[in-house]
């Protein structure tokens, strides 16, 4: 919400997504999009293969306001593998989101550059192991958005200065909203902590998740119910490694 509230307020946006976004942000932008202030279209999410040519092409079309989409498809466990080259299409005063949460943790991924242009959301609930309660948003450095809806900690700093304009955080704390219960923090730290002094990489865990993907289509072939109907083994074929 506080994302979206970075985009003016006194026109009509247009924001560029996939068919295959998640509940959080698909319901919001349909309640936004019901009180005709935002302009939706969406990309299909498949075939995974055409998605980045399909944005890049939509992204020529016309000017954007908010590219938004996720880097692994919650329906379907498909990774767009061509985040750079998404990114790069934009142009740039487009705001580019990408929602991380079924990356996170789960796909080896050095984004590099990507994080000097694009805003990064995911969390600790699912594969990072956290528990809930702990998302996050980077932004990239130098940020100067300026959320509409905001909380007093976004400027926390400087609480009693009243001068012109609201000021916020020179950081990603101008997202930040008001008091809040940090024991995810500590939680989610604590589970972080466990990997390094354990040495579990990311990279490990993933092929771990592959190998028992690969004994489980082993066992499922040696079953009366083999084969499946079209489309229920997803992602169907090798997962992408970054
Ligand atoms: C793709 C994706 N994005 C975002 C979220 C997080 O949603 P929220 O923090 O709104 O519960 C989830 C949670 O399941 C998700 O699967």
């Amino acid at each position: 919400m506080r994302l979206l509230s970075c985009l003016p307020i006194d026109r009509q946006v247009r924001v560029l997504t996939s068919t295959a976004e998640f509940h959080s942000f698909e319901r919001q932008l349909r309640r936004l999009e019901e009180t005709g202030w935002c302009r939706v279209t969406r990309i299909p999410s498949e075939p995974v293969g055409e998605f980045a040519p399909r944005m890049e092409a939509e992204l020529r079309r016309q000017p954007w306001d908010l590219l938004f989409f996720s880097q692994v498809f919650f329906d379907s466990a498909l990774a767009v593998t061509e985040l750079g080259r998404i990114v790069a299409a934009t142009p740039d005063d487009c705001l580019v989101a990408i929602d991380g949460y079924h990356a996170f943790a789960a796909l080896p991924l050095q984004p590099g550059p990507l994080l000097q242009r694009a805003v990064y959301l995911a969390g600790g609930y699912k594969y990072a192991q956290g528990g809930e309660g702990c998302c996050f948003i980077h932004v990239p450095v130098n940020c100067s958005l300026r959320p509409a809806i905001t909380g007093w900690f976004a400027d926390f700093e400087h609480l009693e200065r009243r001068g012109d304009g609201v000021g916020y955080a020179a950081d990603g704390r101008r997202f930040a909203g008001a008091t809040f219960d940090p024991a995810a923090l500590y939680r989610l730290d604590a589970v972080l902590g466990l990997y390094e002094k354990e040495g579990i990489l990311i990279a490990d865990i993933h092929r771990h998740v592959q190998t028992l993907q690969q004994r489980f289509l082993r066992g499922w072939r040696t079953c009366p119910a083999w084969p499946p109907g079209a489309g229920s083994i997803s992602p169907d074929g090798p997962m992408a490694i970054f």
